[in-house]
């Protein structure tokens, strides 16, 4: 019989989970604090561990490594009411195998536990995930808290320490870079160099020489012997972006550094060794070039051993008023400003709006306003010309209050309006909706009966 543990000092939570998986005929063993659950010891082997982390007494993430030690053949899904990524890339490292948060969507907790049985089954294919201090920045800080991110942050946690190569796609401004820079300072060796080189930017022989180096004399020009960033790079990251726009002759070099550890600086006569981690970007479909012919098949494969794909922002509007706050503030202290409020209306039109140019044009954007504003709230009249359009362009078919004049709503037309925004941008996902608004279920449910809400409810429809 499978056998699944439940950590977690909230007993209403222990009761509801021991009910639910109770009813599928699991075995549930309950403890509610890491030394409680560390204490059942050789009695019981669960299958699968559920470790809340915030508890009285050691966190569930410090108790982490002992269960992983004491129980070795479980898996380990954390529960949380917090969602950064430090967090998140800290418990995969220390060997969780899944994390989810509160409010707990039961279903997305019955998806983890079959991923963890099945995962169980077959032990063997399973990756290192030892443990490894971690180098995490905060002007680093990724935020985004919907599923794609969530699961973004969990593959850094897994690759970070791995010397596998990366491939992160995504079209522009959706923070490639950065997911690159949480890889290299969740690495073993966060302090070692990240070196990124743009394959975009340079003529094929420059691109050469900066890549690999050059000797004195190698071409008109080359007065001194220079390194290049793969030697820079040694113990450390080689972030190679726009990876798609690399020549042939340039595809054919790096795939021999790639299979051979090794690179030629130009005029040199003996190879030099690397050991820098690669990781490669690019907004262009590699998959698609490789159809072409412009782009090499064996390149490809060797370059996406692992893959990250980081959604376009209009596929996550959820992430959107977490990215505000942060890049808001960011904004502002560079800016040595202090706008750090919106009317409720212009967060409805942003996060309504397509953002073509995604993270990047939403910070560029929150600049040219915050340049703007006179005082320490962004009102509509603020907002870029195209994203007020389409205030006007859905007016006619929409119910939306946030276009009738503020002083006209009442507290009720806000909340309906803002329960349906957060229910549209997350897809009607009750779990994440809830989390959003900090509300429970029933009152959730209340909400939606009260205010007549369902999925075909009029509301501005994004414009793309
Ligand atoms: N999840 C996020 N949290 C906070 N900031 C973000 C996030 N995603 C992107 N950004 C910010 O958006 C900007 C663009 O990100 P980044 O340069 O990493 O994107 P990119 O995909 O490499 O873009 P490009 O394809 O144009 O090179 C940066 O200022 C970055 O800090
Ligand atoms: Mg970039």
């Amino acid at each position: 019989m499978t056998q699944i543990l439940v950590i977690d000092d909230d007993i209403a939570s222990c009761r509801m989970l021991e009910m639910h998986f109770g009813r599928q005929d699991y075995k549930v063993h309950l403890a509610h604090s890491v030394e409680e659950g560390l204490a059942l010891g050789n009695n019981i082997s669960p299958d699968v561990i559920i470790l809340d982390i915030r508890m009285p007494g050691q966190s569930g993430l410090e108790g982490l490594p002992q269960f992983k030690q004491l129980y070795k053949n479980s898996r380990v899904i954390m529960i949380t009411a917090f969602h950064d990524m430090e967090t998140t890339i800290q418990a995969m490292q220390n060997g969780a195998d899944d994390y989810i948060h509160k409010p707990i969507d039961i279903d997305e907790l019955d998806e983890a536990v079959t991923r963890a049985l099945v995962r169980n089954s077959n032990i063997d294919n399973e990756m290192d995930m030892s443990s490894a201090e971690l180098g995490i920045t905060s002007s680093n800080t990724m935020v985004g808290h919907s599923k794609a991110m969530r699961e973004i942050y969990k593959t850094i946690g897994l690759v970070a320490d791995s010397p596998a190569t990366v491939l992160i796609t995504g079209e522009s401004g959706t923070g490639k870079e950065l997911v690159a820079r949480a890889i290299h300072n969740a690495s073993h060796n966060p302090d070692g160099p990240f070196v990124a080189i743009n394959c975009a930017a340079l003529v094929e022989t420059l691109l050469e020489s900066d890549m690999f180096g050059h000797e004195k004399g190698a071409f008109t020009g080359a007065v001194t012997r220079q390194p290049g960033k793969f030697a820079m790079a040694n113990d450390g990251t080689i972030f190679l972006d726009e990876i798609g726009e690399l020549s042939a002759t340039m595809q054919a070099k790096l795939l021999r550094v790639l299979q051979e550890k090794e690179f030629l600086p130009v005029g040199a006569k003996l190879p030099l060794k690397t050991n820098a981690r690669v990781i490669a970007a690019t907004n262009v479909d590699l998959g698609a070039a490789v159809e072409d012919g412009v782009f090499r098949e064996d390149l490809f494969y060797r370059l996406q051993v692992i893959n990250i794909h980081i959604p376009p922002l209009r596929e996550r509007a959820e992430d959107i008023p977490s990215l505000v706050q942060t890049l808001l503030s960011r904004v502002n202290k560079e800016m040595n400003s202090n706008v750090h409020r919106l009317s409720i209306d212009v967060l409805g039109l942003i996060q309504n709006y397509s953002w073509p140019g995604n993270v990047r044009e939403l910070e560029n954007t929150l600049m040219k306003i915050v340049a703007l504003c006179p005082d320490e709230v962004i009102t509509v009249d603020l907002l870029p010309k195209k994203i007020r359009d389409l205030a006007l362009q859905n007016s006619n078919t929409s119910e939306a209050s946030s276009l009738k004049d503020p002083l006209e709503l009442s507290l009720q037309d806000v909340e309906k309006e803002h329960v349906l925004r957060i229910l549209k941008a997350t897809n009607w996902h009750k779990g994440k909706t809830c989390e959003i608004l900090g509300v429970s279920r029933p009152r959730l449910r209340r909400l939606i009966s009260q205010y007549h809400l369902d999925p075909d409810s009029q509301y501005i429809e994004q414009d793309d």
